[in-house]
């Protein structure tokens, strides 16, 4: 795991930002997992600037979202896919049918959950997966004491993270509390993986996903047992780590290899 603490939360989404673009440069029909939230919104305001400027073409990018609330009506105000169209989509080239969603309305759910699966696998498996990571936690939808194997299912939400996105509904608005998700098996068949953590309410989950022994009780600890991945942390998701002096040197020396331009 290779951690980088930033100062501010712009810095964070520049170098995800950055390093997206590279890849989509030298791989013009990149894969990308993407997550909700308030957490990487920042990336995707950089990606479709990029996008305004000519930089990038997302003409043969093919899109796996993480997760959606079961049964919220297409379009509604609250769903993933419609805050995606807000922060992304509606401002790059994407084809809609790259677009990939994990099946949440109708019947045969197990069975589309597994062509979901199937459609990441044909063309070519996920890139790089966007993340951000729940305070009790959870990465997508996966929350605690989810199987570190599972693959796209419906999940419950606990009580802890219909409490955290309440903020999102208007009092006396239906709350979804079952979502289909990608499983932590899924996420960590994707060949690169970025996680941003920004704030206080994050740093017990992000301690026991850094430093605490890889379990399903915090399922964002899955990502020790991936080859690939970075964490971008502000100093106050950061505050808990018991081992932050290290990380600050580790990312020194890294970068003084980066610049020198040996790795
Ligand atoms: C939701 C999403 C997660 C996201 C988390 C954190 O529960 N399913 O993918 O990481 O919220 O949200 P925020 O970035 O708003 O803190």
């Amino acid at each position: 795991m290779r951690i980088v603490l930033t100062h501010e939360l712009d810095q964070a989404a520049e170098l995800v930002a950055t390093e997206i673009l590279r890849q989509l440069d030298k791989k013009p029909k990149l894969v990308l997992g993407l997550a909700t939230g308030s957490t990487p919104v920042g990336i995707y305001r950089k990606l479709a600037e990029a996008h305004q400027r000519g930089k990038a073409d997302f003409s043969r990018v093919h899109t796996f979202n993480l997760d959606e609330y079961l049964d919220l009506p297409a379009g509604h105000e609250r769903g993933y896919r419609y805050f995606m169209d807000e922060h992304l989509f509606q401002h790059i080239n994407i084809p809609r049918e790259n677009i990939h969603f994990p099946p949440s309305e109708g019947s045969d759910l197990e069975r589309r959950c597994v062509e979901f699966e199937e459609r990441i696998l044909e063309v070519g498996g996920i890139d790089i997966q966007v993340l951000g990571i729940g305070s009790n936690g959870h990465i997508g939808f996966n929350e605690p004491m989810s199987s570190l194997c599972s693959r796209t299912r419906i999940k419950t939400l606990t009580d802890k993270t219909l409490t955290d996105n309440s903020r999102f509904y208007a009092e006396g608005e239906h709350q979804p509390e079952l979502a289909v998700t990608m499983g932590i098996g899924t996420i960590l068949d994707a060949r690169k993986i970025v996680l941003q953590a920004f704030g206080a309410k994050k740093s017990e989950a992000i301690r026991a996903t850094v430093e605490g022994p890889v379990s399903s009780s915090c399922p964002g600890s899955a990502l020790q047992l991936h080859p690939a991945t970075t964490l971008y942390l502000d100093p106050d998701s950061a505050s808990q780590l018991r081992e932050r002096k290290y990380y600050e040197r580790a990312q020194q020396l890294q970068s003084k290899l980066r610049q020198e331009g040996r790795l």
